[in-house]
């Protein structure tokens, strides 16, 4: 007998259990029969209302949220920090809770400060879903990576992944290590020493400086681009000798003798973290991550929505 979630709030990959993310995955793989239907709309949720609140720019991640509130049949509203009053000098708290006076019953918040989502579900009287807080956790998207690989492999369980980049400032590599060691995949990270935390084999993943070795052992790359947006010092020389040490080519791929998954969150910095060749290559499935985030965002949204008291 499933109860739904184990939570009020999706706030991180660190507050599920395995059966919330096995629950998510069930109830997306129905919402995927929705999306592929010619009438890609149920009524579910019409009497729910959706702030999506964005103090970042985003692409995939806003319209991939606001594509699923309306395949829910949800009402929504659209906040950009830069057009509002925040610029005055009002809270985040005030400015949510004037936002759920107007009868607001969800809050999608993507901040660049991280810990802000759970902040916000302890000031705030409504459903938070993190769609990304800083360098801490983006867990819908770790909720699509790992889907996509389910998709892909038919298992993620036994799956060896290795994520490769810039692991110091990236909360997709950190919501990836949770959900995958939920689903009981091996987790391996690549890059440059000064781009991996130093404690982060205290998670228990697996720490390799040398892109070939790390392709070598994986089942699936997942290529992360360089944060530079969040980098106030540099980390390495120069683009051109991160991409001559971590860029991933054709080449490379070819040498492998075996064919591995490769995954990208976006946005990709083609030339850079990958070549436009293995972005657009078979092997790559990051366009399918991208289909597959909105089922998974509307499973979320569907899941949480039974915890809104709607009577
Ligand atoms: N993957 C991701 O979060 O992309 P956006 O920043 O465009 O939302």
């Amino acid at each position: 007998m499933n109860n739904g979630l184990s939570t009020d709030h999706l706030l991180g990959i660190k507050y599920l259990t395995k059966e919330d993310i096995d629950l998510i995955f069930q109830t997306a793989d129905s919402f995927k029969g929705v999306i592929n239907r010619p009438i890609k709309k149920v009524p579910a949720l019409r009497d729910v209302t959706i702030a999506n609140m964005f103090f970042e720019n985003s692409t995939r991640t806003k319209l991939s949220f606001e594509l699923a509130e309306k395949r829910l049949s949800a009402d929504i509203i659209n906040f950009s920090s830069g057009a509002s009053s925040v610029s005055k000098g009002e809270t985040l708290v005030d400015t949510v809770n004037n936002i759920l006076s107007m009868k607001v019953d969800m809050v999608v918040l993507r901040h660049p400060i991280p810990g802000a989502a759970l902040f916000l579900s302890k000031e705030v009287d409504a459903r938070i879903i993190n769609a990304g807080d800083g360098t801490h956790e983006h867990p819908t998207q770790a909720l699509l990576d790992a889907y996509s690989i389910k998709e892909k492999l038919g298992e993620v369980a036994g799956k060896k992944v290795a994520i490769v980049g810039d692991i110091k400032h990236s909360r997709v590599a950190l919501s990836n290590i949770y959900a995958l060691q939920k689903l009981g995949a091996e987790v391996m990270v690549c890059g440059p020493t000064t781009l991996i935390p130093k404690h982060i084999a205290q998670l228990g993943v697996r720490v390799e400086h040398n892109l070939k070795e790390a392709l070598e052992w994986c089942d699936v790359a997942n290529m992360l681009r360089i944060q530079m947006e969040r980098q106030d010092i540099s980390y390495f020389p120069s683009i051109r000798e991160y991409t001559m040490q971590y860029g991933l080519t054709k080449k490379i791929l070819d040498g492998l003798g075996k064919n591995i998954v490769i995954m990208h969150p976006g946005p990709i910095n083609r030339g850079v973290e990958i070549t436009s060749e293995v972005a657009d290559s078979d092997q790559a499935i990051i366009l399918d991550q991208v289909e597959n985030g909105v089922a998974i965002r509307m499973a979320t949204i569907y899941l949480l929505a039974a915890k809104i008291d709607r009577v």
